[in-house]
């Protein structure tokens, strides 16, 4: 790799890097926290979509203290919409442990940073290089792709020692500017050498020494092994309302959605009698029961194929004997109190403006 990467072609890509990169929000700071919560988000999720996340949440949350003390509904409220809750939950227990064992300041290195909750190699190698310049790589899928096409890999990008050797080859060639260089391999893999489609090679500061490219190898790498197909899972959901009043289900602490609220939910797809008799067997009576759109939601495992019931029940209805506990939610606090996941946008859209008082 430094025969690639060597002297001039770090230098080309930090001068692309100063001349191309995006203007974007986490870059106008060096505040480690800042970058960790940037870094986070931008994990499973799009730059244009982290953007108005990451504003949102510095408002509210503007340093470790706040974020370890504001509660974990407050917490998911704001996460609302990412997916993907588990970060949201690390990052919490994270900066509680910094004010616990680090006296509110989060760890100035690679190796401390790596001992938190939810910081992995890769966000450990971004906040310490962005924050501190350290000289330690930040190898993420953007970075893998670039560097396998550079150097005309055909090792899975998906098997842990082929990151590992990425790595170390990069860790002998970070230049001083690393946070820098490490934002600037991702930035290329995010621009030029792009996931889908045809790299812009033409664009490409490393065009020069670039395997795949001189070669005609952008099609064939990287090499990535097929993902095991996602579990299907059917699912039965229930938009049950009073007229001014909606059911909700907090979700366990443990698993798929943890905590989160839901749309209250079953396993199987359920005909309208046995959606009846399961309803009853609950304690909820219907006194209309309707079929509604069918919706799939695909998660990183599982997909749910849900079919659903609008259902009516009367206003004097108050209690629910079933798992998880149901609660009446009056229709003006669901969006604003609570943290409904995307699974089930397809049926919170029937309790928005004036869908929520017809049927
Ligand atoms: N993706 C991951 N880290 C990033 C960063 N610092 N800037 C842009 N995209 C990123």
């Amino acid at each position: 790799m430094n025969k690639t990467l060597n002297t001039a072609s770090v230098e080309a890509l930090l001068n692309w890097y100063d001349r191309s990169r995006r203007d974007l929000p986490w870059r106008k700071t060096r505040d480690p926290y800042c970058i960790w919560i940037s870094e986070i988000m931008l994990q499973q999720t799009r730059v244009e979509a982290v953007k108005p996340y990451y504003a949102r949440f510095l408002q509210a949350c503007p340093d470790v203290a706040s974020l370890a003390s504001i509660s974990e509904d407050e917490l998911l409220k704001l996460w609302e919409g990412l997916g993907y809750y588990s970060r949201a939950r690390n990052l919490q227990r994270a900066a509680r442990s910094v004010m616990e064992q680090h006296g509110g300041v989060l760890p100035r290195n690679y190796e401390a940073l790596r001992g938190l909750s939810g910081i992995g190699e890769y966000t450990a190698g971004a906040i310490a290089s962005i924050a501190y310049d350290e000289r330690v790589p930040a190898v993420d899928g953007n970075v893998l792709r670039v560097l396998t096409r550079l150097i005309g890999s055909y090792e899975d990008i998906t098997l842990p020692q082929t990151k590992k050797g990425l790595r170390d080859a990069l860790s002998s060639i970070i230049p001083d500017r690393a946070g820098d260089f490490n934002q600037a391999l991702i930035e290329l893999g995010a621009t030029v050498c792009v996931p889908n489609g045809a790299p812009k090679c033409e664009e490409c500061p490393l065009r020069n020494v670039c395997v795949a490219s001189r070669e005609g190898l952008c099609a064939q790498i990287p090499v990535k092994a097929p993902k095991k197909p996602r579990r299907i899972e059917e699912r039965t959901v229930f938009l049950i309302r009073d007229g001014s009043r909606t059911a909700l289900c907090k979700r366990a602490g443990k698993g798929l959605l943890a905590g989160l609220f839901e749309l209250p939910n079953t396993e199987g797809h359920l005909d309208r009698d046995v959606a009846t008799e399961y309803l009853r067997a609950l304690g909820v009576e219907p006194l209309r029961i309707e079929r509604i759109e069918d919706a799939k939601h695909i998660f990183t495992h599982i997909e749910w194929h849900m079919i659903a019931y609008s259902v009516r029940i009367s206003a004097e209805f108050d209690g629910w004997h079933g798992e998880g506990g149901m609660m009446l939610v009056p229709n003006a606090e669901l969006f604003s109190k609570f943290a409904i996941p995307s699974a089930f946008s397809a049926y919170t859209k029937y309790l928005l403006g004036k869908d929520a008082r017809a049927r």
